[in-house]
């Protein structure tokens, strides 16, 4: 089966700087794939090269098996690859409804909030953008809030928001960057049931985590990076037991690591 994404010895530099250094990587449709590694191990930057925010120094990305770098960003979203950011970027001043609604300007053919030119198409893609947004408010679990104003919204609620957005760009891959950071425990225990959730109705997930409960709890296969590089890839049992890993990333982390098995 031709793999969804697949990254071909891509590198990424910054002047001197190989962020990211020949890595490739092959995600599966319907899969939960995780980056992990440690701090500036270039795992944003990895994402970022994807969705064509910075741009490649070497290697190829393909997508349902057909190139996307040198694309610009709006094409590789409107083939289907949405992200959320390591830091919320929502827009504070727009109601919850608003900023998920705004995910959807990639799927309708006159742009959003356009029925002012009280076009019947405007209109009609207003409505059904307005529809699928309340969808997804449910969706996330933010029932409810859809008239607050996003920055009176809790952190937590502000990511929803931001994953809301990024599904109403219908993708049929989502980059989740660090999406559990700053999440309290059951708020992290929501947000894998909303990735499984996610990945069930026939998106593909590639997701950079730091939380090790999470990424060992939701992932089928795993990749590390250290230093820009691909130091290891397998299943979680795989991953948890590689040398490199525990001594590059995990050995710090393991007495809190949730319990094997
Ligand atoms: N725009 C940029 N300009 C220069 N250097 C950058 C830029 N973005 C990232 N870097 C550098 O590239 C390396 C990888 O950074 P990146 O943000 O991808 O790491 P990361 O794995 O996401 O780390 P973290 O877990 O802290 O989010 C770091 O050394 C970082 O300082
Ligand atoms: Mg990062």
């Amino acid at each position: 089966m031709t793999p969804i994404l697949e990254l071909d010895q891509i590198e990424v530099r910054f002047g001197g700087l190989k962020a990211v250094d020949e890595v490739s990587l092959s995600v599966r449709e319907g899969e939960i794939f995780s980056v992990i590694g440690p701090n500036g191990a270039g795992k944003t930057t990895l994402f970022n090269a994807v969705a064509a925010f910075v741009p490649l120094a070497g290697g190829k990305v393909s997508f349902h098996g057909g190139r996307i770098d040198g694309l610009p960003q709006h094409r590789i979203v409107a083939l289907g690859v949405a992200r959320t950011w390591q830091n919320v970027r929502i827009f504070p001043a727009f109601t919850v409804l608003q900023n998920i609604m705004s995910g959807r300007i990639v799927r309708t053919t006159t742009g959003l909030f356009a029925s002012v030119l009280n076009s019947k198409v405007a209109r009609r893609e207003e409505r059904e953008a307005e529809q699928r947004a309340r969808e997804l408010i449910r969706f996330v679990g933010l029932d409810g809030r859809e008239s607050v104003v996003a920055r009176h919204l809790a952190y937590g609620e502000q990511k929803a928001v931001e994953i809301a957005r990024a599904l109403a760009t219908e993708p049929a891959l989502v980059l989740l960057d660090e999406p559990a950071a700053g999440l309290n425990a059951s708020e992290t225990e929501r947000l894998m049931a909303l990735v499984r959730r996610i990945r069930d109705t026939g998106r593909t997930v590639l997701l950079i985590e730091h939380d090790m409960r999470m990424v060992m709890g939701i992932s089928e296969r795993i990749a590390v990076l250290d230093h820009g590089r691909k130091i290891a890839e397998g299943t979680p049992s795989q991953v948890k037991a590689d040398r490199a890993v525990i001594a590059s990333y995990l050995g710090e982390e393991e007495p809190d690591a949730a319990p094997a098995g």
